[in-house]
């Protein structure tokens, strides 16, 4: 029940206790920033969510407002998150829910693709679709914040164990995946959550319990550490298109930036989120990622997820821990307004109002009836009502599928037309023995991979398998067909695919998810970059018997294929990602060319993996203390990494071929009259307060007698009417947040505006003038081929400056274009797209050096060139 200035003291200034090897006087820092900026109800786009989340919070008292904050613990109610309610205004607990591939925990809802998959499609409207479809099962279930889409991470390393779940390493792909995402689902209705915020690129050392249970003796979290350049021009870049994209919600991660807790983090939250990006929503903690009180409360976190210190505690950093730092000072009424009025505005954004469907779904049980509070067993009542929200989401799914499959070789062997023969081989072709929902929180490898593990995943209504969807097709063609599921069957195996005729299908996988699953080893982060299930060794053998051997990858990120992939009896290669439900008949799709493939590989596929030149922290490298990941590799990852050190890849970022071939010519560039860039001047309002609460102690008692305590749940309230300074255990008691951080922390009066940011009256998302456009550049695709096919022209450009990457990735389209006909190609280049980050300025600037545009169908086949005058 007492706040403790003390503890809130050390996590904000030494949020790394550096006891080991490295000296804490070596280790990279994060600055202060305050104070925590205010919301500005005259953003574009917020204007009117802002006027009824004010009309709304203006009646709140301050336990609403708390409870609208605070989580009430986890297993608490149904879903993996929910606040207080607020009965009294006629507003239920709102619930929050993973995931970003479909409605975790929930029945009769659908398995979509994951991030990285639909990446493949280089396609906005799909893109879109699925954000948008998915956003609408959320909203048929009753949730309220649906908990992605994911940048954070990006893809530092390939074997990062949740890259799955976002887009891209490229930063723009990733931006155009998160910007279209967010519109869908929050055009569906429900708030989105940009996740993890940010620098979140591994697995191992997210969180101290769960490395503790796996013999890691650390007492911090990994500190990711980041320098100012790489930060803006790498990992904040598809978060900024996601506040451009109004999202209501961004989840900080459990990791440290610099030394400094993500969730507590005055630079990352109000310097860069909400001062340099105007973010207007609310930033809610991943789950037990909150490590102080007041110290979180000021650096800009607005909810605390699920609510509890740690999970089941009973304890909470906010909850009435927050209304005593509001009620003695410790934290000013203005941040607290500002925490409700950021949630509410969020809410309204996205069209919802006060009488809110109720929850039809419960996380912790597929019963129909259940304890309300599973936490402790309580209240026990229906809490299932099955409600089909699939719609007819499987068609897109399946689209998707197609539209997402990376054809990597093709020797004429695809597309399949009724073949005499198919010899299939692989686990991966077939189901899951334990079924597709088998293993808890998918956290195992058997059976086709469709999805990977963690948090991050639903529900499978059912799973189309390859092998059930390929019995089909061969029934209709007649063709014989014989599968074998089992990798190790050596004998058996051979004695198949030698036959005469045969066309091997080899289906392979390569899996990762979330940290708090080791699936064989692999501790969240893959281990390595080899196929699972001996799987090279599969390809190897297979294609030493069968001179027509086909091989379908599905995977969380590239594997190595450097051993295999050249061998002439290998004739196809095909990268399928994770798809999803219609996993088998988006690949039938495809093999049969009633799909005809146009997906680009989201990501490089290197010869060896050093050639990343990066990779997971698998070992404490600082005693006890926080594990230090430097990102020395700065802007340099994926094909960036290996551009600029002239190492050739073995497929490279963007690469996809089809089954039809395209020209490009006539490269054409428009300069616009755009004018000056000009740093953003003038203030912000003061901060606004809405008063409206009692100072006597006595008010904010648990009130026995209108409702039972429920034990473990997280409240509001206070359990006694003592002063307020008796009530506190702590000797430092008054002591403000004046006190514990830097001169004018908590100044509420006008604020001058961030250079870099949104004027008053702008969209956020930046320095308006960064989103003029500067060229207009144009190029023609024509399809040389016989047959219907989609191209995906890619636009890069060289920024020219000896820290550049020779190119980085600002545009492209996917087009359908008919045989013998030409399309033209178009794409602007904004001032961000051709800005560096100026660490001296803090601003962006566009550099004196030389830039050029490329255009063609991958990052290392760009046939076309200007340079940009
Ligand atoms: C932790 C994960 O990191 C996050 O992505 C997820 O949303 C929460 N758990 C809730 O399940």
């Amino acid at each position: 029940m007492r706040f403790s200035a003390v503890a809130a003291l050390l996590a904000a200034t030494c949020s790394s206790a550096a006891t080991g090897s490295v000296q804490k006087r070596d280790l990279a820092t994060s600055e202060p920033h305050y104070p925590s900026p205010w919301m500005n109800p005259q953003a574009s786009g917020w204007e009117d969510a802002y006027e009824k989340a004010r009309a709304f919070v203006s009646q709140l008292t301050l336990m609403e407002k708390v409870n609208l904050t605070t989580g009430v613990g986890w297993e608490g109610e149904q879903c993996v998150g929910q606040v207080g309610s607020i009965p009294r205004l006629g507003l239920r607990s709102l619930c929050m829910q993973d995931s970003p591939l479909g409605v975790r925990f929930g029945d009769y809802v659908s398995a979509f693709s994951s991030g990285q998959t639909v990446a493949a499609t280089f396609d906005r409207s799909l893109m879109y679709q699925r954000g948008k479809a998915m956003g609408e099962e959320h909203k048929g279930k009753g949730v309220n914040v649906v908990l992605g889409p994911v940048a954070g991470p990006l893809g530092r390393t390939p074997t990062g164990g949740r890259g799955w779940e976002g887009f891209s390493p490229d930063p723009y792909l990733t931006g155009v995946g998160m910007s279209e995402t967010i519109k869908g689902i929050q055009d569906a209705g429900v708030i989105a959550c940009a996740k993890h915020y940010i620098g979140n690129e591994q697995e191992h050392f997210r969180q101290v319990g769960e490395s503790q249970d796996r013999g890691y003796n650390i007492s911090e979290t990994l500190s990711s550490n980041i320098d100012d350049k790489t930060m803006h021009e790498l990992y904040l870049w598809p978060f900024v298109d996601a506040v451009r994209a109004g999202v209501g919600s961004v989840m900080c991660a459990y990791t440290q930036v610099n030394n400094s807790y993500s969730c507590q983090n005055s630079k990352t939250l109000n310097g860069l989120l909400k001062g340099e990006l105007g973010f207007q929503g609310f930033v809610m903690s991943d789950w037990q990622a909150q490590h102080s009180g007041a110290a979180s409360a000021m650096a800009g976190m607005d909810m605390s997820m699920p609510g509890d210190t740690v999970f089941n505690s009973g304890l909470s950093y906010w909850g009435t821990n927050l209304t005593v730092a509001i009620l003695n000072g410790t934290v000013p009424e203005y941040r607290m307004d500002d925490m409700a009025m950021r949630i509410m505005a969020a809410f309204f954004k996205v069209g919802m109002t006060l009488d809110q469907p109720p929850i039809n779904f419960d996380s912790w049980t597929s019963d129909t009836y259940g304890p309300l509070h599973a936490a402790v067993g309580q209240d026990y009542q229906q809490v299932n009502w099955h409600v089909d929200v699939q719609d007819d989401h499987g068609d897109l799914i399946r689209e998707i599928g197609g539209a997402s499959t990376v054809l990597l070789k093709n020797n004429g062997a695809l597309p399949l037309s009724k073949p005499k023969f198919l010899a299939v081989v692989g686990e991966d072709a077939g189901p899951n023995p334990l079924g597709p929902n088998g293993c808890a929180d998918r956290g195992c490898d058997a059976g086709t991979l469709a999805m990977g593990w963690g948090s991050g995943t639903t529900t499978f209504p059912y799973l189309v398998t390859p092998i059930d969807a390929l019995n089909l097709q061969a029934i209709e063609d007649h063709t014989r067909i014989e599968a074998i599921f089992n990798n190790t069957a050596s004998d058996t195996i051979e004695s198949l695919v030698k036959q005469q005729d045969a066309t091997a299908l080899v289906f392979v996988n390569a899996d990762s998810g979330e940290g708090y699953i080791d699936v064989d080893g692999n501790e969240g982060d893959r281990k390595n970059l080899t196929l699972w299930g001996n799987g090279d060794e599969l390809i190897k053998s297979v294609s030493s018997l069968c001179n027509n051997t086909i091989v379908i990858i599905h995977s969380v990120g590239p594997t190595i294929v450097t051993d295999w992939y050249d061998s002439e009896n290998v004739t196809a290669i095909l990268w399928a990602g994770l798809p999803g439900q219609e996993s088998g008949r988006s690949i039938v799709d495809v093999l049969y060319g009633r799909v005809n493939p146009a997906a680009r590989t989201p990501f490089t596929w290197a010869a060896d993996p050093s050639d990343y030149g990066t990779d997971v922290l698998y070992k404490p490298n600082n005693g006890n203390g926080a594990p230090q990941q430097d990102y020395t590799e700065g802007v340099f990852i994926d094909y960036r990494a290996l551009d600029s050190r002239n190492i050739t890849p073995i497929f490279e970022f963007g690469f996809g071929l089809s089954y039809t071939t395209f020209e490009y010519a006539n490269l054409n560039v428009e300069k616009s009259n755009a004018g000056e860039y000009q740093p953003t001047t003038g203030e912000s309002d003061e901060a606004p307060t809405f008063g409206n609460f009692s100072d006597s102690l006595a008010d904010y008692v648990f009130p026995a007698d209108s409702f039972p305590h429920i034990w473990q749940y997280i409240y509001p309230y206070v359990n006694t009417s003592s002063s307020l300074e008796e009530a506190s255990a702590d000797p430092d008691y008054g002591q403000t947040a004046e006190e514990f951080l830097p001169p004018g922390a908590v100044d509420s009066s006008p604020r001058p505006l961030e250079p870099a940011g949104p004027s008053l009256t702008a969209q956020p998302g930046g320095n308006e003038l960064l989103f003029d456009t500067m060229y207009t550049i144009t190029a023609d695709v024509t399809n040389t081929g016989k047959i219907v096919g989609e191209e995906v022209p890619q636009l890069y450009v060289s920024l020219g400056g000896p820290d550049d990457p020779p190119v980085v990735l600002r545009g492209f389209d996917r087009m359908r274009i008919d045989p013998g006909q030409t399309t033209q190609f178009r794409a602007i280049l904004t001032r961000r797209d051709l800005s560096n980050w100026d660490v001296t300025l803090q601003n962006w600037l566009v550099s004196e050096a030389s830039k050029t545009v490329y255009v063609g169908p991958s990052s290392r086949k760009l046939p076309l060139s200007a340079q940009l005058r």
